[in-house]
């Protein structure tokens, strides 16, 4: 999935007479297009920005799996249970790449997901919302990894190496989400009357949860400034907001579907739609631990660390085993 962009960075940024020699030449590298690599000096704040914005999204990529997970043992065919498997399994890849990425900013993973366990980090508000029909695993793949992609694309361009990298690979693989999304909604959106009201009631649920992906309106997004300059963020909140309404109203008319937004206008000067906000107060509501299912949620990942304890013990165990049978060896 993503990392939603909340208080992901500092408030003020710093003229380039504020910052020290050592700052100015970081930023003058961003500003050439230079990747950063872990060894690499950087600011603390880049640091911790960095760290809390891909943790945010590795989390995000392990929690999504909860609610398409729920519906594997209910597909309604061999074909969409195997999509729907490899599309899971992919999003537990897009954890681990992330992971990885993050911890080469000095954070072990053990930590990260302690920290996701203690409620002192995030992940994004829309797996907090459950999964009620067929239709939302289309709607998920359609909107939810739609708007994931209309995210990862610049991020691809971020400043920092690792993680510019895993973007890529999880970008090619976050296609084939949106499309295998897509196909089920046109199947329903098809099919027989009950199942267009189930895609027309997947769409109404997931729409506004989706807009608000993309995270709280410019206006309120105090941190952005930073995380601009520093390439770990590439667009504005509300310009990419924008970009996905444009892109998937026609998608939503092509399936004969109606997006439940009353005040949805094509705007000839600005050459996009307008369109409603979402409910904030909602939002808000969500990020604080108080949607429909984020206690579930959070009670789901527990367990499943909890109950793995025992593998990653022995995993350890036998890693530790066939170094000292190498050290022996080599003596
Ligand atoms: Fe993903
Ligand atoms: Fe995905």
């Amino acid at each position: 999935m993503y990392a939603q962009m909340v208080k992901t960075g500092v408030s003020a940024v710093k003229t380039r007479e504020e910052m020290s020699e050592q700052e100015r030449a970081f930023q003058a590298r961003i500003d050439a297009g230079e990747k950063i690599e872990p060894k690499d000096w950087m600011p603390d704040e880049y640091r911790k920005t960095l760290i809390r914005q891909i943790g945010q999204h590795a989390h995000s990529e392990v929690v999504g799996q909860l609610p398409e997970g729920n519906w594997i043992t209910r597909a309604p065919t061999l074909e969409r249970k195997a999509i729907l498997l490899a599309k899971v399994q992919d999003e537990a890849g897009h954890g681990l790449y992330l992971y990885c990425a993050a911890e080469t900013l000095g954070i072990s993973r053990d930590e990260m997901i302690e920290m996701l366990h203690a409620g002192k980090m995030k992940y994004s508000s829309i797996f907090n919302y459950p999964t009620l029909n067929w239709a939302d695993i289309g709607a998920i793949g359609w909107l939810v990894d739609g708007a994931a992609i209309m995210n990862q694309v610049p991020l691809q361009r971020t400043s920092y190496g690792p993680y510019s990298r895993a973007m890529i690979r999880i970008c090619k693989e976050e296609s084939f989400h949106q499309r295998q999304g897509y196909d089920i909604m046109m199947k329903m959106a098809a099919g027989s009357p009950e199942q267009k009201a189930m895609a027309q009631d997947a769409l109404n649920r997931f729409w506004y949860p989706s807009l608000m992906m993309f995270g709280p309106s410019d206006k309120e997004s105090v941190h952005s400034a930073q995380s601009m300059a520093w390439k770990i963020k590439i667009n504005t909140n509300d310009e990419l907001r924008q970009k996905f309404v444009d892109q998937t109203v026609p998608q939503a008319e092509y399936l004969g579907l109606k997006v439940p937004d009353e005040a949805l206008r094509w705007n000839e000067d600005k050459g996009g739609y307008d369109f409603s906000e979402p409910d904030w107060n909602e939002f808000f509501e969500v990020l604080r631990g108080n949607g429909p299912c984020n206690r579930d949620r959070m009670r789901a990942r527990v367990k499943a660390w909890e109950d793995g304890a025992w593998f990653r013990e022995g995993l350890l165990a036998h890693g530790e085993k066939r170094a000292a049978r190498r050290l022996k060896t080599a003596a």
